[in-house]
């Protein structure tokens, strides 16, 4: 058994009703609000988990929730908190768990994936909500790299469709109809841990055309294309590359407050659609 077969039996086992789940979201900074607005039915430990390399990590709680989320009692699969590559992680070792995910319950048929970024396009303001349109993966690492498995995914997996054109559709909509504004740009991705020089947020933002940078989400979303889902993702902007300020940790995680309601609204509007199917 591999390490991500026997990380799938394990979570299949322990989230009972996650078949139950068409949606997954992979809860970055700035849905704090929303994971603690939810009442698990039940929840597991990334600890727990044999074969993703919990004990590895140093002081990254996390844990993938399984509830009926908002009026309408949606069953939805919650992973809150990931694993980054700056953790020492391979790319492959850090999307272990939402594929395993993913290879557990087949029937979500789509992912939400949320972080903070870093704006690099001059008209964003902090606390804006971006749409990712596109990614470009800038960690020069894929985690699709090593044997295939055919069951999964092709080996050679189309990406020119990688943030759902369908989803964005619908994201915006609900957007419009809850009175949040919806930003939309690249997203790209950078290793980290290391905020990004001057000289590489004017590469960035010049010569790559990215609208907002992070450490994470294109390993994940680059996987659940793989797997034949469909993606949304959707950056919180927690600092700006545009201003001559320096960027701390602690004003990424201090502005993810004045997001989290916004953002957790955006959500639960969006959740019900995501799962009846667009
Ligand atoms: N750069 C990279 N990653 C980030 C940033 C940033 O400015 N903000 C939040 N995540």
């Amino acid at each position: 058994m591999s390490l991500i077969d026997e990380a799938a039996a394990f979570v299949r086992d322990r989230s009972q009703g996650g078949d139950e789940a068409r949606v997954l979201v992979i809860a970055g900074s700035g849905l704090g609000g929303f994971v603690k607005g939810i009442s698990p039915a039940s929840e597991v430990s990334y600890h727990d988990i044999p074969g993703i390399g919990g004990s590895t990590v140093a002081g990254h709680a996390g844990k993938l929730v399984f509830a009926y989320c908002g009026d309408e009692r949606t069953p939805l699969l919650v992973m809150a908190g990931r694993r980054h590559l700056y953790e020492g992680l391979s790319a492959q070792e850090a999307v272990r768990l939402p594929q395993a995910i993913l290879q557990a319950f087949p029937a979500v048929n789509k992912v939400v994936i949320s972080n903070a970024a870093g704006g690099l396009n001059p008209k964003f303001a902090v606390g804006d909500l971006m749409l990712i349109s596109d990614q470009i993966n800038w960690m020069f690492q894929n985690p699709l790299v090593g044997p295939n498995d055919e069951a999964r995914g092709p080996r050679f997996p189309d990406v020119s469709d990688n943030y759902s054109k369908a989803l964005r559709g619908l994201a915006r909509q609900v957007a419009l109809d809850e009175g949040i504004t919806l930003r939309e740009g690249v997203y790209v991705g950078m290793h980290g841990p290391s905020y990004e020089t001057r000289a590489e947020v004017a590469m960035l933002r010049h010569l790559l055309g990215a609208d907002a940078v992070g450490m994470s989400t294109v390993p994940e979303a680059l996987v659940a294309t793989h797997a034949g889902r469909q993606v949304l993702g959707i950056s919180f902007i927690s600092n700006l590359l545009t201003t001559p300020a320096v960027t701390t940790h602690e004003e990424v995680m201090g502005n993810a407050a004045q997001v989290e309601e916004r953002f957790s609204r955006l959500l639960m509007a969006l959740i019900p659609q995501l799962h009846r199917g667009v």
